[in-house]
């Protein structure tokens, strides 16, 4: 493949006065953290679909179908066309996007599957994915986030059945206006239900993943796929913080999706958004993270286990490897003792560093205990849990090893690794 295409997943693209995409976001593509078993992006996504698995279950089958494999790379038509995003709208300018050429791109939100998917039949799903804007990096922006989008159809059954005297209402009606509130061809009756079904389920959800407490508020908005538009912003710290949008779906997108006879919502979720809410993740960049440190605060037995993320260092693990030797009398068991002070353990030491490194020091491993043969009935030597031991045999050599003679009768020497 020469410098005139671009790969993604397995495909060649073939590069034109578009394309922008840089090898940095490239190795990004494929990555799929929200499929990562345990990553705090996949916890918050099966915490979301626990939610819609339990609450609309219905006869032991769940009612929303979860899709999370599909492809970030979209057509320009689905990403903005199939949404009725007008040509000359803000959100398709070139600097914004990751084009790999002028027909083909990373999507921009997870928006850009809403026709496909209702056009293959489903009308209650939920989507997940990575998506891609170009964008500063700071700690709450990164160019390659994750969305969920969740969309439910209504027939005029459906919508109307528990409606007192709901038979005689429609979903549609002919001659009616465009007004702040509802599209043209919706009765207001419908939409308003459509409205309250879509506030009520996403504050159950968001009422789930952080409790009873957590203060919401509706702000109307505008997107061009979906009116009347709402975003939802959850009292974080003090400040309003927007986690979502969300809109009853212009019912253009839904007739071209072959579905003319049904009404319904659908909104977007930003899951960093919630995941750094919800665990108290500082900084966006850390979702990259492969190191252990991050990843295994979030190794739970149980989705709904809560976590407060624990802040790593900037910088890399330091290990202080430290040898020492005892004098006979601070030996263990070996030795008879007169005095009535405690022989020296292993607890001491933990103390004396606890009590210099505070919480710097993460572990302090017993690597290597050695008692002189000389000056010991019996040779003894016992080996700690510590992962990075030493041989049978081949002794530690340690810049702060003091020789046995220095201090004449030491015969139990202690390697300890500090980190
Ligand atoms: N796609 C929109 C965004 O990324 C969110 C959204 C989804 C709004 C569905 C309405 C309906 O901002």
């Amino acid at each position: 493949i020469g410098q005139d295409s671009v790969e993604v997943l397995g495909h060649t693209y073939p590069r034109d006065d578009v394309t922008n995409i840089t090898p940095k976001i490239l190795a990004k593509v494929g990555r799929n953290l929200h499929n990562q078993s345990h990553h705090p992006l996949w916890l918050i996504k099966e915490r979301i679909k626990d939610h819609f698995y339990g609450a609309y279950t219905g006869r032991g089958n769940p009612l929303f179908s979860v899709h999370d494999n599909l492809s970030p790379v979209v057509t320009t038509e689905q990403n903005f066309d199939s949404l009725l995003i007008p040509a000359d709208h803000p959100s398709r300018k070139r600097g914004d996007n990751y084009f790999l050429n002028r027909t083909t791109m990373l999507r921009a939100h997870t928006s850009a599957h809403q026709r496909e998917l209702v056009r293959s039949g489903l009308d209650r799903f939920l989507l997940a994915g990575d998506v891609y804007r170009r964008d500063e990096i700071d700690a709450t922006h990164y160019p390659v986030f994750h969305q969920m989008e969740g969309v439910r159809l209504f027939t005029n059954h459906e919508l109307f059945s528990r409606v007192e005297n709901g038979e005689d209402l429609s979903l549609f009606e002919a001659g009616g206006r465009r007004t702040a509130q509802k599209q043209q061809c919706h009765t207001l009756e419908a939409v308003k239900l459509v409205e309250h079904n879509l506030k009520s389920t996403l504050t159950r959800l968001v009422t789930s993943l952080f409790g009873k407490d957590l203060e919401v508020r509706w702000v109307d908005c505008y997107f061009p796929f979906t009116h009347p538009s709402f975003e939802m912003e959850v009292r974080f710290r003090g400040d309003w913080l927007e986690v979502l949008g969300c809109g009853v779906m212009e019912q253009e997108l839904v007739n071209s999706a072959g579905a003319g006879n049904k009404l319904g919502w659908a909104f977007g979720l930003g899951l960093e958004r919630l995941a750094m809410v919800l665990y108290s993740i500082p900084d966006i960049r850390l979702f990259w993270s492969q190191d252990p440190r991050f990843l295994q605060q979030f190794v739970l037995s149980d989705i709904h286990q809560p976590v407060s993320f624990q802040p790593l260092s900037k910088y890399p693990a330091l290990h202080n490897d430290i040898s020492f030797w005892l004098p006979e009398d601070e030996r263990g068991r070996e030795a008879g003792r007169e005095s009535g002070r405690e022989r020296y353990t292993e607890n001491d030491f933990y103390e004396l560093v606890r009590s210099i490194g505070g919480d710097l020091v993460e572990k302090v491993t017993l690597v290597d205990s050695f008692s002189h043969p000389n000056r010991t009935c019996e040779g003894r030597r016992h080996r700690a849990r510590a992962g990075n031991q030493t041989p049978r045999g081949a002794r530690p050599r340690s810049a702060v090893s003091h020789s046995p003679s220095r201090y004449g009768d030491i015969p139990l020497k202690q390697d300890v690794r500090v980190s």
